[in-house]
């Protein structure tokens, strides 16, 4: 089995203090950074934009993970091309030609990931798998940081597996939401290959020990 990698959530940074945030993850055992992208719209929360991403891919050192969470995010293909972002996840819920857009993330030099909403079925992707780059599975309804986790998330994420190597993909599933020591273990053996970790790091007392901890029970 390969490495789980920890993608921390940016959205749960200081952001006034956002270089530091961004330099200590740089300097921790962490793997991605990973940058949610709210309209408003299609969540009941606006986050951040192009001009942080801009700044945060200044300092950042590590690939940068890109959770669109807007509607039509065709839109802006281009432009998180143009910042530099390496994985740029777009909502299946939010999708009317998901497979279009797949193929115009991938024209920009990007990889492309799908998110699933709690309440999408994973069945969904059979048509699309071998298409996709990463799997989000949301564990949480997506417009917060700090919710708990949905314990159904298990049971996708094994179904999903199976479906990934049955059609023989090399899609990465990546579970978002909630994500702690108590089921990143369980998660990576159910198949989860990246976790998104927000809250239950930049909440902690010593983010950089957090991430070490995680990646050693990882280990
Ligand atoms: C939720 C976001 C998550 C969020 C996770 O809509 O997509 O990435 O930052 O935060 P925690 O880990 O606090 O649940
Ligand atoms: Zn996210």
């Amino acid at each position: 089995m390969s490495k789980t990698l920890i993608a921390p959530s940016i959205l749960a940074a200081d952001f006034g203090n956002l270089q530091r945030d961004v330099e200590m993850v740089n300097n921790s055992q962490a793997d991605w950074f990973h940058l949610d992208v709210m309209d408003g719209v299609f969540v009941p929360n606006i986050s951040f934009g192009m001009p942080i991403i801009k700044s945060i891919a200044k300092h950042a050192n590590k690939t940068l993970d890109a959770h669109l969470m807007i509607v039509d995010p065709d839109r802006y293909i281009k432009t998180f091309s143009d910042l530099g972002i390496d994985y740029l996840t777009v909502h299946y819920e939010a999708c009317n030609h998901l497979h279009r857009t797949l193929q115009a993330i991938k024209a920009e030099g990007m990889k492309a990931g799908v998110a699933l909403n709690p309440h999408t079925n994973v069945n969904l992707l059979e048509d699309t798998i071998n298409d996709i780059d990463l799997v989000c599975i949301m564990s949480v309804n997506p417009g917060f940081g700090g919710q708990s986790f949905i314990e159904n998330t298990y049971r996708k994420v094994e179904q999903l597996k199976e479906m990934i190597v049955r059609k023989n993909a090399s899609t990465l599933i990546e579970i978002d939401g909630g994500v702690t020591n108590k089921n990143a273990k369980q998660l990576a053996a159910a198949g989860a290959d990246v976790l998104v970790a927000g809250s239950y790091v930049f909440r902690s007392e010593n983010p950089t020990e957090t991430i070490l901890d995680l990646q050693n029970l990882l280990a």
